[in-house]
Order: C-alpha cells, then structure tokens, then sequence
C-alpha cells in the first residue's frame, strides 16, 4: 500500500494509537485522512494541524446509522484503519456478562460493521488496504483481561477470513498487533490489574510509524514495536509455549 497520495479513514482517532496514526498519515503524505470518532467534538486537536487535509467524522462502531452516514460521506477512501477499540478488566467466569459483550460488540462486530461498510467504498476506488488494529493479546487468554483477549482473538480470525475473500477483490487486508502501547487503556488497565503494567510501554508514534512501515512493505501481520516483535518470534517458533505465557501472566 502507497501511502503517499492515498485517501484514509483512521478510526478512534480522537486519542491513543488512533491519533498518532492521523500525525503519522500526515506526515507520510496523505492526501486526505477521515479521523473518525463518535465524538468528532473530541477530534479538534487533531484537525487543528491540517484542517485542509484532515477530516473529522462521527463513527460509533456499535451505532450502525453512523457507521453508514461515515461510509457515504467518506466515499473516496482507499485505506480502512480500523483502530478503534475497547476493554474491560476482570475474569471471564465471575465479571459482569454486559461487560464483556460490550468487548466483543465493539471488538470484533463493530469492526465487523465498518468494513462490510467501507469493502464497496474501496473496491469502487480500485481495491486498497485494511488495517485491523488487533493486539499481541490474540495470542494467548490473558485470565484478568477479560473478554479483551478472546475479541482480538476473533478479530484475528475475521481479518484471516476477510482477507481470503477480498484478495481476488484487489483489497488487500493487513492484521496490526501491538505490544504495551502507552495510552489511555493501558493506564485504565494497570489501575485495575497492576500486575499488568510493568511491562515496557511503547509510544503511540512509534506503533504508528510501524504500523506504516508494515503497510508500506505489504506485510499481512504487523508486529509494530520491540515487545511485539519478540511476541511474533515466540508465535513463530512455538505457539503453545506463547499461549503458555500470555495466559500465565495475571
Ligand atoms: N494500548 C495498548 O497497549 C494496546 C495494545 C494492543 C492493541 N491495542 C489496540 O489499539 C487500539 C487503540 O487503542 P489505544 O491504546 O489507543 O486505546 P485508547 O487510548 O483507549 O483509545 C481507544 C479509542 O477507541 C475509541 N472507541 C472505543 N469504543 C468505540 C466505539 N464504540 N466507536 C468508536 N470508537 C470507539 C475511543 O473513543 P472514545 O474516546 O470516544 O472512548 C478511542 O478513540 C485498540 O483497538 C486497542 O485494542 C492497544
């Protein structure tokens, strides 16, 4: 996927990874970027640097209205980065159930959503790129996590599924996987299960400017900083012990 020129949705992108993609995009000369949040009121600062490139638009993953109206007005776009994302701490068996529907509802069916919304949009601009934001979390059931784990287990498998079906459709679908990324969720995380936040943290740039190293070079699967790099050599070379550890950790 060239960026330079390319028109992109960035999804969540009022905070986090979301908006360093945005800085990151710019940066690499996109020609448009659609930042997309439900609340766009929250995404000034994010347009403020470019406001003749940068687009805001409201996209609630689990409001479908929105997701149409992002999908009509957005209609030149030729890279989907599904960022947006949630999470919700505690174990499966004892947690609050709303809790962790709330995950999968965002996780894996919202972004489900977006890109049944955007796959024409794409394919009517010639094909293009889909980069779903997923976690070294995939990897193995993290107990204290929750229902985290299991969403991004399933995104994993829907951007597996989805890049089958659109690769003959010229859309090419690449998985993203982050380690500890210093961000808003990770703080939320490490309060509740502090267990979880001693692990070295990333920064959003840098994940970012990975991220589009990974698009740049046609990589299906991003591991986009140190952590995540070392993951992907454990998932490479024994799964089952990587399973091991992940859900070893708390
Ligand atoms: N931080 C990490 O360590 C880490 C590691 C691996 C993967 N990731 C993944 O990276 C992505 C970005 O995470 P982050 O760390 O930047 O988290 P963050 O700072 O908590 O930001 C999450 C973003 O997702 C948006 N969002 C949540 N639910 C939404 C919904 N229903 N519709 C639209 N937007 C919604 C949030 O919007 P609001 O501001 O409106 O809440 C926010 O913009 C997520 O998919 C996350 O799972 C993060």
């Amino acid at each position: 996927m060239k960026i330079d020129g390319s028109t992109a949705l960035v999804t969540g992108a009022n905070r986090g990874i979301g908006r360093a993609l945005v800085t990151a995009l710019l940066a690499r000369g996109a020609a448009r970027i659609y930042a997309a949040a439900r609340n766009p009121a929250a995404l000034a600062p994010v347009v403020a640097p470019a406001p003749d490139r940068v687009i805001p638009l409201e996209l609630d993953l689990t409001a479908p209205a929105t997701v149409e109206a992002a999908a009509e007005a957005a209609s030149d776009v030729t890279l989907l980065v599904n960022n947006a994302g949630t999470h919700g701490v505690g174990h499966l068996l004892d947690m609050d159930l709303d809790v962790v529907e709330d995950v999968m509802r965002t996780n894996f069916l919202g972004t489900l959503r977006v890109l049944r919304a955007f796959v024409p949009v794409l394919e009517r601009n010639g094909g293009g790129a889909v980069a779903n934001v997923i976690s070294i979390g995939a990897f193995g059931g993290t107990p204290s996590l929750g229902g985290y784990p299991a969403s991004k287990a399933a995104l994993l498998l829907m951007t597996q599924a989805v890049r089958a079906d659109l690769a003959p459709r010229g859309i090419a679908v690449h998985g993203v996987f982050p380690g500890p990324v210093d961000t808003d969720m990770l703080d939320y995380v490490a309060r509740h299960e502090p267990g979880l936040g001693d692990f070295p943290r990333a920064s959003a740039d840098e994940v970012a400017g990975r991220t589009l190293d990974g698009l740049g070079a046609g990589a299906e699967d991003i591991f986009p900083d140190d952590f995540a790099a070392q993951v992907e050599r454990e998932w490479r070379a024994d799964p089952k012990a990587l399973e091991k550890r992940l859900s070893g950790i708390a």
